[in-house]
């Protein structure tokens, strides 16, 4: 990994992060842009970003030295030779980007990757302007890209393990590593209850839940964004208001969210959610209730009984066997997943 040549294409907020990140890496980097003084502009970025490492005593002198000498600028990426890794981070525009990934075709190395930073565009559609579509990659950083450790690594349909592979190496020496054994982002629990109701019938239900509102990775990606940020990205604000379209309004950037799954059909997505599920008339009580017109159907004890069952059910999977309701211990049990240390099984 060390001394690799990282191409980075677009020198903005995104791309100069980017590039200051490979440089305190140790990687070599060429930050292109269309011009001279969009490029110059980048490089004024990672100085002053290099320098508040400095004065904040992250980095030494000669460190800073070092990364700003194993920096070069370029105003095509077509000039550039002998490239290890290319990550765009250009502006959010498909037909742009393509006609960037034609050029990185010709000018990474065999074995390559080229890794694209888009916040929306699906990685299959961009991989089809190259003649290589297993060495493509969504390597969707956060901004700050400096500050923010998380980095998303997508794969389009054709990626390569290997690529895959080689990506992941080359975030975690740039120092965004989230180690998803040790400290889960989203775990799914998947739990079968079975019951007898009050006319003596037994019934089998079934429920789902995950640690994920708390885990690692939503937090590390939403803690710069705030929570009503987070809300909307997690709600079940509908419909298909998250899945942008293409034909963005003004400025692109941070309002285009990262959805391509839902996109390219792998991710089931209902119009409507918060009706279809019975959510509104939920609301439309919970507001009579509040106002004391009405009797609440729950209460905090059914709230309780709830969160009950779902830590019965972590119990259940880390003890790999059936438990009778409620199970001995449950008001003291903390979750191996809530404490960062759940290992499950192959
Ligand atoms: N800003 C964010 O919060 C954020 C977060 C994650 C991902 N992204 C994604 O990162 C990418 C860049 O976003 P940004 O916020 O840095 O935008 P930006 O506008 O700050 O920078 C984009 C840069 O790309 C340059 N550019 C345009 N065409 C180019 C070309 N042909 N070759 C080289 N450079 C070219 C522009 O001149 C500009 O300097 C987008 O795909 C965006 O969706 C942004």
């Amino acid at each position: 990994m060390a001394n690799e040549h990282v191409l980075v294409v677009g020198a903005g907020q995104m791309g100069a992060g980017i590039a200051q990140v490979a440089l305190t890496a140790g990687l070599r980097v060429t930050l292109v842009d269309v011009a001279k003084d969009a490029v110059d502009k980048g490089a004024g970025r990672i100085r002053s970003g290099l320098g508040k490492l400095r004065e904040k005593g992250k980095l030494d002198e000669g460190a800073e030295r070092a990364a700003l000498g194993r920096l070069t600028t370029a105003t095509s990426a077509r000039d550039v030779r002998d490239v290890d890794v290319a990550i765009e981070a250009a502006t959010e525009n498909e037909e742009l980007k393509k006609r960037i990934f034609q050029d990185l075709d010709a000018v990474v190395r065999p074995g390559g990757v080229l890794a694209t930073n888009t916040s929306s565009i699906p990685i299959t559609r961009i991989a089809a302007a190259t003649k290589r579509p297993d060495a493509v990659i969504g390597m969707h950083f956060m901004n700050p890209v400096p500050v923010m450790q998380l980095v998303e690594l997508i794969r389009g349909a054709a990626t390569s393990d290997a690529t895959f592979d080689r990506t992941r190496s080359l975030s975690q020496a740039m120092g965004k590593t989230v180690d998803y054994a040790r400290s889960p982002a989203e775990d799914f629990a998947s739990l079968t209850v079975e019951f007898e109701t009050d006319d003596g019938t037994t019934v089998i239900g079934e429920a789902t839940t995950s640690w994920s509102f708390v885990g690692a990775g939503l937090r590390l990606s939403a803690e710069l964004l705030g929570p009503e940020y987070s809300m909307a990205w997690n709600s079940l604000d509908s419909p298909l208001k998250l899945f942008f379209s293409r034909a963005v309004q003004g400025q692109a950037g941070e309002d285009l969210v990262e959805k391509q799954n839902a996109e390219i059909g792998l991710m089931p997505v209902v119009a409507g959610e918060a009706a279809v599920y019975g959510y509104e008339a939920e609301d439309r009580h919970f507001v009579r209730a509040f106002l004391g017109r009405e009797a609440p159907e729950l209460t905090f004890h059914d709230g309780l009984d709830v969160v009950k069952l779902l830590m019965t059910a972590y119990m259940s999977a880390e003890q790999g066997r059936t438990l009778d309701f409620p199970p001995q211990g449950l008001a003291a049990f903390v979750p191996a997943v809530a404490k960062g240390t759940w290992k499950p099984g192959p």
